[in-house]
């Protein structure tokens, strides 16, 4: 489909190879479906492919109880667990495989430094804002956490009590309080 009829291809992105390794970076707040639509776009790969190994996926939740354990929520630290992150992306992807990062990355500049040391390796990397307002994001509230953090009892969450940049020129755009699940991986099995 030309991007034109799509509007969640922002630009004029060249179309990915499924041969090739590329990082697909889905960054938005808790609760926007990044993890969900990882999984799910998996799930269509594999079946694709009729192998589970091409996709690997880097989830915020899994990380941070094991590679990133060390690391809590200052800036400091998210800004040190992006980069970690971004490394263990890049070199998934420079192996050949597809790796979807589901981390809320709510800084600019720490995804852009993911940006910049995969294009110092010639490696794709695409940007995708799992984008759903915030009230929608509480609505859902799929963990529990938003009414945690209201409560208090969280501290420094997204959304609520820390802040979230939006990405300016993400590859791709989804909003997700628009589309249904399988409406969104058809945006992205279109990248590809
Ligand atoms: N288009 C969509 N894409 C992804 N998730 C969606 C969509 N529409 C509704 N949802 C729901 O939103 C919730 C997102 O939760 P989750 O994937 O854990 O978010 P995150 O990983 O971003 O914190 C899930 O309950 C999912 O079923
Ligand atoms: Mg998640």
């Amino acid at each position: 489909m030309e991007s034109s009829q799509n509007p969640s291809r922002v630009g004029e992105q060249p179309t990915h190879s499924i041969k090739k390794g590329a990082t697909f970076w889905f960054t938005g707040l808790s609760g926007a479906g990044k993890s969900s639509l990882s999984q799910a776009v998996k799930n269509e790969i594999d079946k694709m492919l009729g192998d589970s190994h091409k996709c690997f996926i880097l989830d915020g939740d899994v990380i941070r109880r094991g590679l990133n354990k060390d690391l809590g929520f200052t800036a400091e630290d998210r800004a040190e667990n992006i980069r970690r992150i971004s490394e263990v992306s890049k070199l998934f992807a420079m192996s050949g495989q597809l790796c979807f990062v589901a981390f809320i990355s709510p800084y600019a500049k720490d995804r852009a430094f993911g940006k910049e040391i995969h294009k110092a390796e010639g490696i794709p990397f695409y940007e995708c804002f799992i984008n759903s307002p915030l009230e929608v994001c509480e609505k859902r509230d799929p963990k529990g956490m938003y009414k945690k953090a209201r409560a208090g009892e969280i501290k420094n969450f997204t959304g609520v009590s820390d802040p979230y940049e939006a990405p300016e020129h993400p590859e791709l755009d989804i909003r997700t309080d628009q589309l249904s699940i399988e409406q969104s991986v058809n945006v992205i099995l279109k990248q590809l």
